[in-house]
């Protein structure tokens, strides 16, 4: 997601649709971080960090895990980890790892980036994998890692499509990374565990910061040896951090607490998408929401007016272009919604 700039305005925020990285930590949650036992991480003195770690791996269906402070250092750290210089990564055209984290991987590790088209359903076809592994020849990038990912700009990939594409390219030698920033979007829309969604995958990163509600924070989980080299990857980019129980606690109560909820987001963008579709100037196709964001077109030149119309009456979306994304999260509830639709209908009037 590419950002688009904010909208200058003076009114509070009401509501924010730009993400669901943008919730504060709920009381609760607060609660949870006050209370934390921290120590200093670097020496693996944090008993609340190694708590984090182990449930993650438990859940993951991993042997180990490790804390790290973003999804995009979690997938760098798991791709360098992965791979050596001259090596190369697969991947779809369209997700995060290659468009939207800066490149870190060639520009720190030496990588290339092998984009696949990206399926309609944010999946990949295993014979694409097929088409783009190279030969093992000394004229080209030595094929090494094939990286998943779901949710994908909120399409919720099925489970047989990451399964297949994991063991075509299980088949080619390649070892598989997981973009999992809102794999448990994806786990409740599909009522699976995410052990299931990641049977077939060697490594994953999960976000705690986005949907499920934390302030900061992600976990990359594979195998032991794996995670060992991560972990001097993360020393390395400058992501070894001291008394971070704090964050991890909030990780933790979003593991235990805002998982199931999800579904909420999904049934908030579904409603949203209803009550905008009937709308004459915006396309929107309720059916198509799968998971907590609307895609919605809006007509020509209507974006940046229609940005500043709404930052004014305190309501935030990211606006570039004639496709608009508006996302559902924990802060972003019905009665919010309901105050959008309600504002978007005055913009238009
Ligand atoms: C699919 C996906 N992967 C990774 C990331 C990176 O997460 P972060 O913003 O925490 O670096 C994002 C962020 O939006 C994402 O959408």
């Amino acid at each position: 997601m590419h950002y688009a700039g904010r909208a200058q305005s003076n009114a509070p925020a009401r509501v924010d649709m730009r993400s669901d990285t943008v919730t504060r930590p709920t009381p609760a949650m607060l609660d949870a971080m006050m209370a934390a036992e921290v120590g200093d991480d670097v020496y693996g003195d944090d008993p609340t960090v190694n708590a984090l770690q182990e449930r993650a791996a438990k859940l993951l269906g991993k042997e180990a895990a490790l804390f790290v402070s973003s999804g995009t250092q979690s997938n760098l750290c798991g791709m360098l980890a992965h791979c050596q210089r001259g090596e190369e990564i697969l991947t779809g055209d369209e997700y995060h790892v290659f468009i939207d984290e800066a490149g870190g991987a060639s520009v720190l590790g030496g990588i290339m980036f092998a984009p696949m088209p990206t399926s309609e359903d944010g999946g990949i076809d295993p014979d694409a994998i097929s088409r783009t592994v190279k030969p093992d020849d000394e004229h080209c990038a030595v094929s090494k890692l094939l990286t998943l990912e779901n949710t994908c700009a909120g399409r919720v990939v099925p489970l047989q499509r990451i399964h297949d594409a994991a063991r075509r390219g299980r088949e080619h030698g390649l070892s598989i990374h997981f973009d999992g920033a809102r794999l448990m979007n994806a786990c409740v829309a599909l009522g699976v565990s995410p052990a299931e969604m990641l049977a077939e995958v060697d490594t994953v990163s999960l976000c705690l910061s986005k949907g499920l509600g934390a302030p900061a924070g992600s976990v990359l989980a594979g195998p032991k040896d794996f995670i060992r080299r991560a972990h001097r990857v993360r020393k390395l980019v400058g992501g070894g951090m001291r008394q971070i129980g704090g964050l991890a606690a909030a990780g933790l109560y979003a593991l235990e607490n805002h998982v199931d909820r999800l579904a909420d987001d999904h049934a908030n963008a579904r409603r949203l998408a209803e009550r905008l579709a009937p709308h004459p100037h915006l396309k929107v196709d309720p059916d198509g929401v799968q998971s907590n964001m609307v895609f919605v077109g809006i007509p020509d030149g209507a974006a940046k007016p229609m940005q500043q119309h709404l930052a004014d009456r305190g309501i935030l979306i990211n606006a570039g272009g004639p496709n608009i994304r508006l996302v559902t999260h924990l802060d972003c509830g019905a009665d919010e919604v309901d105050l959008f639709v309600e504002e978007i209908q005055s913009f238009f009037a």
